[in-house]
């Protein structure tokens, strides 16, 4: 069951006419939330970035967070499986085609849920690997928007090259991967790059970084080279779908010493699953 437009109905039933601005321009903006035991994760946290998106774009937000958050509740009823992960979709309505923004157009507002499959015990063990590539995308990373063609190229050439993300250097600098956010190890530090334009403000990396500075894993903040990425005695991705997942071999090389997770992941991935479980047994439905 999916929600468009104010109705709950059979994904089947749902269509969208062909001048939605979704469609024509890719003119819209989208959140992927992760729901562990059918509770969502970090709701609250989501729907900030949402309204970010949705301001980035000139868009006003058709929904109040309370409304947002009962949505969110019937959609997680309606469908099944304990853990899923639910895709929500705004855009600027249907209206004649013209670049600039129609006077009156409703938002078209999409939700639907998918089984959330984090990766499988094996991957965190042997680690996945990742090729780099310019980064060619525009310069608001930091909007969710649902125009996703670099991405989309971007990560093609990880399948293409049987590998599980492409990571993306732009004037010489980690930004992030076609999908996820990045994080090194070089001098048993754990860095990452800022939250700014550059790269979209990761949910799971915000959750990664709390963590680190709650346990005391030396981490730093900051522009992290290309060099650094290539010498790096770790690398890892993060994302709502597949979580911590370490990263062992770049462009064909292994990562570190011997191309196996490092501690710092280890670490993380153990500090992520137990927060999670904490999370989930606290959560109170508003
Ligand atoms: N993508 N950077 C990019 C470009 C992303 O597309 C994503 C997530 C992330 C990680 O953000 P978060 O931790 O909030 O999931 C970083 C989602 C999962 C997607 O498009 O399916």
């Amino acid at each position: 069951m999916i929600y468009l437009n104010g109705k709950f109905l059979p994904m089947e039933q749902a269509t969208v006419p062909v001048l939605d601005r979704g469609f024509i321009f890719g003119d819209g903006v989208y959140e992927v939330i992760p729901v562990y035991s059918r509770k969502p994760f970090r709701l609250s946290e989501h729907l900030s970035r949402l309204q970010h998106s949705l301001d980035g774009i000139r868009l006003q937000n058709p929904h109040t967070e309370a409304e947002w958050a009962d949505l969110i509740e019937r959609i997680i009823e309606l469908n099944e499986g304990e853990d899923q992960y639910l895709y929500l979709h705004i855009t600027r309505g249907v209206a004649k085609r013209d670049h600039a923004f129609p006077r009156a157009a409703t938002p078209t507002v999409f939700m639907m849920s998918n089984p959330l499959l984090t990766p499988p015990g094996e991957l965190l063990v042997s680690g996945v690997p990742a090729i780099t590539a310019g980064d060619n995308r525009w310069g608001r990373c930091d909007i969710k928007a649902i125009s996703l063609l670099p991405n989309i190229l971007l990560r093609q050439l990880a399948v293409d090259a049987q590998a599980t993300e492409t990571i993306l250097l732009r004037d010489g600098l980690l930004t992030e991967g076609a999908a996820s956010n990045i994080f090194v190890v070089k001098n048993n530090l754990l860095l990452t790059p800022p939250k700014d334009h550059r790269i979209l403000p990761g949910i799971t990396y915000d959750v990664v970084l709390e963590l680190a500075k709650a346990h005391g894993v030396p981490h730093a903040v900051r522009d992290v080279s290309e060099s650094e990425l290539r010498t790096a005695q770790e690398i890892m991705l993060t994302s709502s779908t597949k979580e911590v997942l370490p990263i062992t071999r770049l462009d064909g090389q292994p990562v570190g010493n011997n191309g196996a997770p490092g501690p710092v992941f280890h670490q993380l991935n153990q500090l992520y699953q137990a927060y999670k479980q904490e999370v989930m047994r606290a959560h109170v439905p508003h």
